[in-house]
């Protein structure tokens, strides 16, 4: 855990968004409330389509046109981005406030032009720097993220950069602009196990070093493990579960959330068949009736077909949207397989 713990960066509340598609109306993020706290890094896990992206997107403005702001508030030093409009107020935030780093390192770059000069684009950009300070800055910058012979390498192409270094260079142009926040949306997808533990390793580094305040998405909960502060799990376009990580990994207290961590492939045996979360998500164009995963959920209860859980503390950092956590549920365990991640070890 990080200290100054208490001070929220980036506070959201009762957020939906939708999307209109084709006249019909599509409810990606419902109801969905978070705190991000100044100096740590957020793990948010989910399968694909839960909202990871769109919620992240809103923070920086970078939704598609047909989407908007439903419902709900991005409070933002003192501002509520859910209300930004324009280009011109979102460039106040975007890049500077708060930066993202992508999934495909090789789109994110200009293959015609050398490391160096993107970076130098950026500085120039968002700081005014130029010449010799930008070429200094550029240097710097490299180092900070890892590359070795910075002065030699910023005169190469990206092609010229394996898929992990490449990376590497992503991030540190969102860093030229010296952002309080930031998104890394699956930075390591494309990338190898080995490599993506490298990256991660290196943000959880930069976190510490800069102080900057991080949002970490990926679908892998096995390599956020040992890097996140806390973890948030998605499901249909809502927060069902966060706690540290330890919480999340060790006392896991919703249905998805133990379903998600059965799926591991870490916790698989030799001839053992890896768990597989059976059914697929609900369809977000439909109204959503009590717990989104129960129909999946094989140990589901009468109440969750009828009504949205609360959230339940489980203890102050922690808590689940899950009728599980009522009084008067039954006593329903987690499944046998997650007492291996004890194994695991941190
Ligand atoms: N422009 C759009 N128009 C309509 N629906 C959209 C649009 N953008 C996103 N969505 C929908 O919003 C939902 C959430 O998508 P999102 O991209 O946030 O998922 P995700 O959790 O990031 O998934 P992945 O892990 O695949 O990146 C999905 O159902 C998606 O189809
Ligand atoms: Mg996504």
């Amino acid at each position: 855990m990080t200290d100054n713990h208490e001070q929220p960066v980036l506070q959201v509340e009762h957020l939906d968004i939708k999307f209109n598609l084709r006249g019909k109306v599509l409810h990606a993020i419902r109801d969905v409330s978070l705190e991000l706290y100044e100096g740590e890094t957020l793990a948010i896990v989910g399968e694909s389509g839960s909202g990871k992206s769109v919620l992240t997107k809103a923070f920086m403005g970078l939704n598609d046109s047909n989407g908007w702001v439903d419902h709900g508030s991005i409070l933002y030093q003192g501002h509520d981005l859910a209300r930004y409009t324009t280009e011109k107020e979102w460039l106040t935030i975007r890049g500077r406030e708060i930066a993202m780093v992508l999934q495909d390192p090789m789109t994110s770059l200009n293959p015609l032009k050398t490391i160096g000069a993107q970076i130098e684009e950026a500085l120039r950009l968002h700081q005014g720097l130029r010449g010799a300070a930008a070429r200094q800055r550029t240097v710097e910058l490299l180092n900070d993220v890892g590359i070795t012979e910075p002065d030699r390498r910023r005169r190469q192409y990206p092609h010229e950069f394996s898929g992990g270094m490449r990376q590497r260079v992503i991030i540190a142009i969102a860093l030229a602009c010296r952002p309080r926040i930031l998104i890394c949306d699956e930075p390591t997808t494309a990338l190898d196990v080995t490599i993506q533990a490298q990256i991660i390793r290196l943000i959880y580094d930069l976190v510490h070093r800069l102080h900057l305040t991080a949002i970490y998405i990926t679908h892998d909960l096995g390599v956020v493990a040992n890097v996140a502060d806390r973890v948030a799990v998605m499901y249909a376009g809502d927060i069902v579960e966060i706690g540290t990580s330890r919480e999340v990994f060790y006392s896991p207290a919703h249905p998805y959330t133990w379903a998600l961590l059965s799926s591991l492939p870490q916790l698989g045996k030799k001839g053992e068949e890896l768990y597989t979360i059976r059914g697929t998500p609900p369809n977000l164009y439909h109204h959503i009736t009590g717990d989104a995963f129960a129909p999946r959920n094989p140990n589901a209860l009468k109440a969750d077909f009828i009504e949205r859980p609360p959230f339940f503390d489980i203890t102050p950092t922690h808590k689940a949207r899950t009728w599980l956590l009522d009084e008067r549920a039954p006593d329903i365990r987690p499944p046998q397989v997650l007492s291996r991640i004890q194994s695991l070890g941190q």
